[in-house]
């Protein structure tokens, strides 16, 4: 058997939008004016494999609503029974601003109790709290201001990283200032398909720059309110496979640079480990995702497991732990999970045996969310949850094999 170390996290993620369920934030304001929209264009949808038996719901303009999503502020003690069951014993969640600043400088004693009475949860289940300070949606007060371009908004989130680190401190050592920088600010500002939809270069750089300070701000002073804290990334990371010739390759080597590193050549002086959310593969052959004999999710994202081995093997040179923040597919009758799950993990073994120092693998995600502009369509979770009452139920293969893994390790 090939067993992980005893130490080795075995999680799963959330975020605070997708989960929990009555935030009134700048997200929540943009489905409501969007949701029809989205809905009238589901049917570029309508060539994946799954289509039949989503189309009803990507149709709906309430499934662009996150609204109640799935209650997780309210029923996150099952949720975290549920993961227990599972065998996880680290938990990464995402704190809603919205909930601790409801105003400028108007910090809120219940939001900050709320997430207090969650972690006090996680340490009574032997479950270590990974904190995420923010996850992309933002207190309607700051969207107006700008939000992530505005001048202030590194001070402004550090004070805010601040304030969670006081509250948490003696219960939280691992945190995570922003959640994959590079992927907010391509859909929110070049591609302009989040929102505030803005398509321009200069505006997308404007706000890299800007959360790579926000950033390195938030790591120093929780480092000096919790000195023993390991603060890390949680970008999103590609492998990009040159096809032959020597342009393939430097197109690859080019991408790699830009997309993979951008964000941790600039923070990498300020975190403790390397955070990797791991879901594509880009075969590069004269152009971009060249790739042949597809297995797709249900949202048509490749299903490439073995990509994640080379990525971070990539990442050797950083010199930092590595933990995989994120990896999973949206896969509602779960008859790929099971599979892709024991494949990852596979991989990320193979490159510990090639001397990367992963620290942890979580599983995106806990339970099944509100996917940003594809609503509630897309299954991520180990735990289903059932849209009309929103009951819970592990998926059973899925968790069978990751339970299998946790406990036993891989069959050699
Ligand atoms: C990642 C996001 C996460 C979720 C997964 C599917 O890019 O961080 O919130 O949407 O993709």
């Amino acid at each position: 058997m090939k067993k992980f170390p005893e130490d080795f996290f075995f999680g799963a993620s959330t975020s605070s939008h997708q989960v929990e369920g009555r935030c009134s934030n700048d997200w929540a304001q943009w489905e409501k004016l969007n949701a029809e929209r989205l809905a009238r264009e589901s049917d570029k949808y309508s060539s994946l494999p799954g289509w039949m038996s989503f189309r009803h719901e990507a149709s709906d303009p309430g499934n662009y609503i996150s609204g109640i999503a799935a209650d997780h502020y309210n029923r996150y003690g099952r949720d975290l029974d549920l993961a227990k069951k599972i065998g996880l014993n680290a938990y990464r969640f995402s704190v809603e601003w919205q909930r601790i600043e409801p105003e400028r400088g108007r910090w809120n004693d219940a939001g900050l109790s709320h997430y207090s009475k969650m972690i006090d949860a996680m340490l009574k289940h032997g479950i270590k709290p990974f904190v995420t300070v923010w996850h992309w949606s933002l207190p309607l007060w700051l969207s107006r201001k700008g939000g992530a371009e505005s001048r202030d908004f590194p001070e402004l989130f550090a004070e805010y990283a601040t304030r969670l680190a006081r509250e948490f401190s003696g219960r939280v050592r691992y945190f995570i200032p922003v959640n994959e920088p590079e992927i907010y600010s391509l859909n929110s500002y070049l591609r302009g398909i989040w929102p505030p939809e803005s398509k321009s270069v200069f505006r997308y750089y404007r706000v890299m720059k800007s959360l790579v300070k926000a950033h390195n701000m938030a790591c120093k002073r929780i480092k000096e309110i919790i000195p023993g804290s390991f603060t890390g990334t949680a970008c999103n990371m590609s492998f990009f496979e040159p096809g032959s010739g020597p342009f393939n390759r430097l197109m690859a080597y080019a991408s790699d640079r830009f997309w993979n590193r951008y964000f941790i050549d600039r923070v990498r002086h300020s975190i403790d480990f390397i955070g990797v959310n791991y879901y594509f593969h880009n075969r590069i052959n004269y152009g971009f995702n060249r790739n042949e004999n597809l297995r797709v999710s249900d949202m048509g994202w490749e299903l490439y497991p073995q990509g994640i081995e080379p990525v971070l093997l990539g990442l050797k040179k950083y010199n930092l732990p590595l933990i995989i923040t994120e990896n999973g597919l949206a896969d509602a009758s779960d008859v790929n999970r099971p599979w892709y799950i024991e494949a990852v993990l596979r991989s990320v073994y193979s490159a510990m045996e090639q001397g990367a120092d992963v620290r942890g693998y979580f599983h995106w995600s806990l339970i099944d969310n509100f996917e940003w502009d594809k609503g509630f369509w897309p299954r991520f979770g180990l735990i289903s949850v059932d849209r009309k009452n929103l009951s819970r139920k592990i998926r059973k293969e899925s968790a069978e094999v990751f339970s299998r893994i946790i406990k036993k390790g891989l069959k050699s």
